[in-house]
């Protein structure tokens, strides 16, 4: 039996477990999908044994994206991009692939909504790792333009320069700027409750926002505040979860899973838990 498992610490609240049985499931391929506790400071270790005994896959957490970039042979194109690995896969010729699919799954979970980029104003909030890894892959949509808005502007600023076709300020700038078609929140402040500090008019007519932070109910701080200053269309980040971990099962496996029925039996088993 393939072994696979998502390794973190802490990793004991991860849902990838359920995710890839589901897929699992629905695709019926033989393999087994487990956690995997890795000791601050042990990577290397914890990870070696998990191949010795015939490991074939492994989804990383945090704290150990870079711990993971900095193992892996070879990396993709997208994991170097976001400086960090989600995903690796031990090849049969002894190599290690890191790839990370965070950004990927993003983009399939707007193709899913049918929230178009193409054309679009966007606004991304953030200048972390969040944000980080969607930049490129939103770039490739061919929006009108991304402006990239946070509370450190010097932040903004040096994430922008790795990606020239962006535009960096701070939340005060954004009331010169006009409206926005797609507003992306890639800050940590839906953890905390905190909405970002946006101008009332932000959104154009028929604008959409997107919480990368996900939630039970399928709503966020940002979100409601969003829903309530004209925005028609809101999602929180509980699909993407599923469509990076539909783009980590292709990538070891070979079939893309269908995110929809997984979605939804997610929703409704977070739900049931709250
Ligand atoms: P991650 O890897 O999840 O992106 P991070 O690197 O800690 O985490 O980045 C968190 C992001 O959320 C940053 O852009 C942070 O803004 P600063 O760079 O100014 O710290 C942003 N953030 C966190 N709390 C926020 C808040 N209350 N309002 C606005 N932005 C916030």
């Amino acid at each position: 039996m393939d072994k696979y498992a998502v390794l973190g610490n802490p990793v004991n609240h991860s849902r990838s477990p359920a995710i890839h049985a589901m897929f699992r499931d629905e695709t019926g391929q033989e393999m087994e999908y487990g956690t995997l506790l890795c000791p601050l400071g042990s990577f290397g270790e914890t990870v070696d044994g998990f191949r010795s005994g015939g490991g074939k896959g492994l989804n990383i957490t945090v704290p150990f994206k870079e711990d993971a970039f900095r193992y892996a042979d070879i990396l993709t194109d997208r994991a170097k991009t976001a400086g960090a690995v989600n995903t690796l896969r031990f090849n049969d010729d002894g190599t290690v692939l890191g790839d990370n699919t965070d950004g990927a799954g993003f983009i399939a979970d707007l193709k899913r909504l049918k929230w178009p980029v193409s054309g679009k104003r966007v606004l991304v909030m953030g200048a972390g790792g969040a944000a980080r890894g969607i930049l490129k892959p939103l770039l490739e949509e061919n929006p009108a333009s991304l402006f990239l808005a946070n509370r450190t502007l010097a932040r903004a600023q040096a994430l922008a320069q790795e990606f020239p076709e962006t535009v960096a300020g701070s939340y005060e700038d954004l009331v010169s700027r006009g409206t926005f078609d797609l507003v992306i929140n890639a800050t940590s402040g839906s953890l905390s409750g905190a909405v970002p500090p946006l101008p009332e008019s932000v959104f154009a007519a028929g604008a959409r926002a997107y919480d990368l932070m996900y939630t039970p109910s399928g709503m966020t701080v940002f979100l409601e505040w969003a829903l309530s200053h004209g925005c028609s269309h809101v999602s929180d980040g509980l699909g993407m979860l599923v469509g990076q971990a539909g783009e980590s099962f292709l990538l070891w496996r070979g079939v893309s899973p269908d995110p929809e029925r997984v979605l939804k039996a997610l929703r409704e088993m977070l739900r049931a838990e709250d």
